[in-house]
């Protein structure tokens, strides 16, 4: 089929290389030019593993094009997928103006007699699909026949070609039919569950799954901080609740909190959603509550130990919000390293992949040295702090690393190692929801 998507961003540009992939002729439209122009010679501005190959695959193929033209994109295309962003406003309320100038747009390239199917993939709040509709007729010509859908997107950011490919489901909220077969024609080479609904419910099943899974981090977070207070172990908790099938063990990794580009922005959005249709959602604020106190609770651990953060020097391994990225947009690591320098900590960073982007958008005071190595980060540390958990820590040769540091001091926010492994390595180890080891 003939599709195009509009914004080349995480989710645009993914969904139509693999919408490439399974054959389809993709178009995707982006207004950056600078971006555009990388694009178009096969250079990725995102880290996300499978994806340069992906595109480069399916451009040689001529099922991928780049254009920065809304007019050439839908002219040519059957279903006409919109992702642009969907950024927070002051209030956590969600920012709409990138969606409606798109649908104004499209509304102006519509011609009458050429029936299209206008999807929405970025994550509105519940309604959005009505004002999309009341848009594109209220600036089209008399006549254009379309249908707007709802079609949330579930990928996770390290996996997101695999997410995609091989999704869980597919959910596609439509309230015609016509669109609706469309909508199963695309997605049937994907071999996956197609659950249908109505457009108001399928954008609503978006905000309810992320606010769900941040409900069973923080569930999972607070449990650690009970634990820590009881001698209980959060490891052996979660792996005993988790064992029941209604429950699921996904999720409930207890750490320093969830970050990232979509559950702090997407339970905020929802609880301003069920404010203004006059529900509060208060257990979502809680979540919110958890979410920020257990990196509180945190660096509240690491003053319990070295008692004075000024001047101490600090390792910090892990900068973005989660392994594999190189995504720090709202990541806990970084905000853990902007805490630790107002207290006047000396910190010294390492992440795999995601210094570069933290240097560029200046998310870290610029007195933050950054190594080239795990190994040389804690060189001469009174502490190192694990905040992401990247498979490259898990691998170091950690009697390299007890040389290295003034003090054998570790703080692993996200519970990486085996406490008693290192306790006989000779760390002073603290974790979450799990007993300090000390070796003094
Ligand atoms: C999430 C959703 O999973 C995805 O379906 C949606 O489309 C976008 O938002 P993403 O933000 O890429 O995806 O990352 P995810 O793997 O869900 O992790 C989000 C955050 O939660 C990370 O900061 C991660 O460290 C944290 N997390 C996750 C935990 O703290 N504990 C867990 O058990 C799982």
């Amino acid at each position: 089929m003939d599709l195009c998507i509009i914004g080349s961003g995480y989710v645009g540009l993914v969904s139509g290389a693999c919408f490439a992939e399974v054959g389809h002729h993709v178009i995707c439209v982006d207004n950056d030019p600078r971006k555009l122009t990388a694009l178009k010679s096969g250079q990725i501005p995102i880290y996300e593993p499978g994806l340069e190959d992906l595109v480069k695959r399916n451009v040689a193929a001529h099922r991928l094009h780049f254009t920065g033209s809304i007019g050439e994109a839908v002219e040519k295309s059957q279903v006409v997928f919109i992702a642009v962003p969907t950024p927070p406003q002051p209030d956590g309320s969600v920012d709409l103006s990138y969606i409606e100038r798109v649908a104004r747009e499209i509304a102006g390239v519509l011609k009458p007699g050429e029936y299209r199917v206008v999807v929405d993939k970025s994550t509105v709040p519940v309604k959005t699909g009505d004002n999309v509709t009341d848009t594109i007729k209220r600036y089209a010509k008399p006549g254009v026949e379309f249908d707007v859908v709802s079609n949330p997107e579930f990928l996770r950011e390290g996996c997101a070609v695999a997410d995609l490919m091989k999704p869980d489901r597919v959910v596609v909220g439509s309230n015609s039919d016509r669109a609706l077969n469309l909508m199963k024609k695309i997605y049937e080479p994907f071999m996956a569950p197609i659950i249908v609904t109505d457009v108001n419910s399928a954008e609503l099943i978006k905000h309810a799954a992320n606010s769900f899974l941040a409900l069973k981090i923080s569930y999972a977070n607070a449990l650690s901080a009970i634990c820590e207070a009881s001698g209980a172990d959060i490891e052996k908790v979660v792996d005993g609740i988790g064992s029941d099938k209604r429950i699921g063990r996904h999720f409930l990794n207890a750490g320093l909190g969830y970050g990232g580009s979509c559950f702090p922005k997407d339970i905020a959005a929802f609880i301003a959603i069920a404010d203004q249709l006059g529900r509060p959602f208060t257990l979502l604020k809680e979540v919110q509550r958890i979410n920020r106190e257990q990196k509180e609770r945190f660096i509240q651990k690491m003053r319990d130990a070295l008692w004075i953060l000024r001047d101490k020097k600090i390792a910090v391994w892990g900068l973005t919000f989660k392994p594999d990225t190189d995504d720090v947009r709202s990541s806990v690591a970084i905000d853990l390293v902007n805490d630790l320098c107002r207290e006047g900590a000396h910190v010294t960073a390492y992440d795999p992949k995601g210094m570069e982007k933290a240097v560029e958008f200046k998310l870290i005071p610029a007195s933050v040295k950054l190594a080239k190595s795990p190994l040389e980060a804690v060189d001469g540390a009174e502490a190192l702090v694990l905040a992401t958990e990247w498979r490259e820590f898990k691998e170091v040769d950690l009697t390299a690393i007890k040389a290295r540091m003034h003090t054998p001091l570790v703080f692993d926010g996200r519970n990486l190692f085996d406490p008693a492994t290192m306790k006989e390595l000779g760390f002073n180890y603290r974790c979450i929801g799990r007993p300090a080891m000390e070796t003094r």
